[in-house]
């Protein structure tokens, strides 16, 4: 098949989805039509569109983009139909035949449950202070069913009556962040009302299920990275302040959109990398301090939080006890893409997170660059798709 791969065209209307229902969101709440829910607009409907179902029915999606393609056109032509009289039956005429040949899908395939907080951002910033947080909640209140590894094993798992999902999947991916959030609050039931996971909202408070949310997000991408080479679920580049030199701190997302950024972890002035221009690079040390006397040529900028280490460490699938020397790349739009071991050569066998697995890429590649150059290079030409609540990664 030739064509245009399906990414790009789902991509565009999956966002358009999300965009229009955000709109609509925001509207209902102007008018004062919904209210509140954990400090944002509340979704006031059981239902919404299911983009993630689009990401794996390629037919359904195809009939909602023809759809959409249709409204607009139908649109289109009364708007033109108003300021052009001669031609108005006719244009009228055409926008209607267009709304009537349009494959409309089924709404029971193309909606899927919601819950108020299924639209809401969070507001961690996948920050490495949210991710250490998120690392205690885990440990004291999931760790029993869903195992500290994530893979829901736990031992209280052979216990219920619901066996825990594995969170070492593309499921964090494919759930919008909100619905996470209120399943961890609210729990969740199976199709007869039983009771599958405790809600936990009587155990800790928002601030705390946005951060665990993170942190399972992490804990998916370390656990799986020693089995598999991809990621199950694309991570941004964790948001931490950091200080080059003498300067004031500054918020790494600053660079999103521009630079790409090296994290390396570092425990002594042996280990400190050398500067690179291709990247800005970042050192994570366990204190949070900058190491004494940074040479010069030497990378000179250093987290401020001793968060970063443990963040660091659960993102690449390290004990902290053995980090140093870990390296993680993320590329110009902030996201993590490659992972580096100590003292090895980069290749493409460190990619973490790929994008669609093309085969062409390397097919007209000149003499080969080196390894890490190389690895840039394939990052800036496959860039990560990302909508929330359904990933093409
Ligand atoms: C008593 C055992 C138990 C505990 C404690 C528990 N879970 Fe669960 N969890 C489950 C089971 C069982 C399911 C599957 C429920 C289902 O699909 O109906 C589940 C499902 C999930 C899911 C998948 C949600 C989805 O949208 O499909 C997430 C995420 C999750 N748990 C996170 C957590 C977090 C975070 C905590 C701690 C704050 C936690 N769980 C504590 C048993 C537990």
């Amino acid at each position: 098949m030739s064509g245009p791969p399906p990414q790009a065209w789902l991509n565009a209307l999956l966002v358009l989805i999300e965009k229009c229902q955000l709109g609509l969101l925001s509207l209902w709440h102007a008018l004062g039509l919904t209210g509140d829910s954990h400090g944002q607009p509340a979704w006031p409907w059981a239902r919404r569109i299911a983009g993630e179902t689009l990401l794996i029915d390629l037919g359904l999606a195809r009939q909602v983009g023809l759809s959409v393609c249709a409204i607009g056109f139908a649109v289109l032509a009364v708007s033109v139909a108003l300021a052009w009289r001669r031609q108005r039956v006719v244009l009228l005429g055409a926008g209607a035949l267009a709304l009537l040949v349009a494959p409309w899908p089924k709404a029971s395939l193309l909606l899927g449950p919601a819950m108020p907080t299924s639209f809401h951002a969070s507001p961690t910033r996948f920050s490495v202070d949210a991710i250490a947080l998120g690392a205690r909640v885990y440990a004291q209140h999931c760790a029993g069913c869903h195992g500290a590894d994530g893979r829901g094993e736990g031992p209280l798992a052979a216990t219920l009556a619901q066996w825990p999902p594995t969170l070492v999947s593309p499921l964090l991916a494919r759930r919008a962040d909100g619905e996470l959030f209120w399943h961890v609050l609210a729990g969740m039931r199976d199709r007869h009302g039983r009771l599958t996971m405790p809600g936990l909202r009587s155990q800790f408070g928002d601030r705390e299920a946005w951060a665990v949310i993170d942190y399972m997000k992490a804990l998916s991408a370390g656990s799986g990275a020693g089995a598999d080479s991809n990621w199950p679920v694309p991570l941004r580049l964790p948001e931490m302040a950091i200080r080059c030199g003498s300067d004031a701190p500054l918020a790494l997302s600053q660079w999103r959109g521009g630079q790409r950024v090296r994290l390396v972890a570092v425990d002594g002035v042996e280990s400190l990398p050398y500067e690179d221009p291709r990247f800005l690079t970042v050192l994570v040390t366990q204190d949070g301090k900058a190491p004494a006397q940074v040479p010069r040529f030497r990378a000179g900028c250093t987290a401020t939080s001793p968060h970063a280490w443990q963040a660091v460490a659960s993102i690449a699938g390290e004990a902290p006890a053995r980090l140093a020397g870990t390296q993680l790349l993320a590329d110009r739009a902030g996201w993590l893409r490659a992972r580096g071991a100590p003292g090895r050569q980069w290749s493409d066998a460190d990619l973490v997170c790929v994008s669609a697995p093309t085969a062409n890429t390397s097919r007209n590649a000149a003499p080969a660059p080196d390894g890490l150059t190389a690895l840039l290079l394939r990052m800036d030409a496959e860039p990560v798709r990302f909508v929330k609540g359904g990933l093409v990664h």
